[in-house]
């Protein structure tokens, strides 16, 4: 199949996302994207600040994007957003997917298996994948939040 994008994607969930990472995998790979798995690997407990920083870690200052998973998604989200250019946000459906890209320029995606069915999560990462930072007074905003960082 030829590649959708080149624009590679890092994935990361801890053992409450893990699953769900498992779906999504397999259908953006299907659908011909470049896919780099950084873990977890099984159901076992690990603690998602860990694999919340080693996805940001990954994209940052990389033609890159980022999809990140826990149960909720908020946990891995807040530790995706201690790195250093990252802009990670959570999306749950359509609507939040599109807005996460347009809007804030978000570079990852955080997702909560216990919360987002797999249809309902696909929509969202399509949604994201499929549209365009739409830049002008959002870009404005954006440097605003990156502002924060220093
Ligand atoms: C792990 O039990 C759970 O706390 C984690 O997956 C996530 O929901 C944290 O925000």
């Amino acid at each position: 199949m030829i590649a959708v994008n080149t624009v590679k994607i890092v994935m990361g969930s801890d053992h409450g996302g893990f699953e769900l990472k498992e779906k999504l995998k397999k259908w953006l790979e299907k659908k011909g994207h470049s896919v780099e798995d950084i873990g977890c690997y099984s159901k076992e407990s690990v603690d998602y600040p860990d694999y919340g920083a080693k996805v940001a870690r990954a994209v940052v200052g990389k033609n890159r994007i980022g999809i990140a998973i826990c149960g909720t998604g908020i946990g891995i989200c807040m530790a995706a957003n201690k790195i250093k250019g990252i802009r990670a946000a959570l999306i749950y459906n359509e609507f939040t997917g599109k807005m996460a890209k347009e809007h804030n320029n978000a570079n990852v995606v955080c997702l909560g298996g216990r919360t987002t069915r797999f249809a309902q999560a696909k929509k969202a990462v399509n949604a994201f994948l499929k549209a365009g930072f739409q830049g002008g007074r959002h870009a404005r905003r954006v440097r605003k939040i990156m502002a924060l960082e220093k």
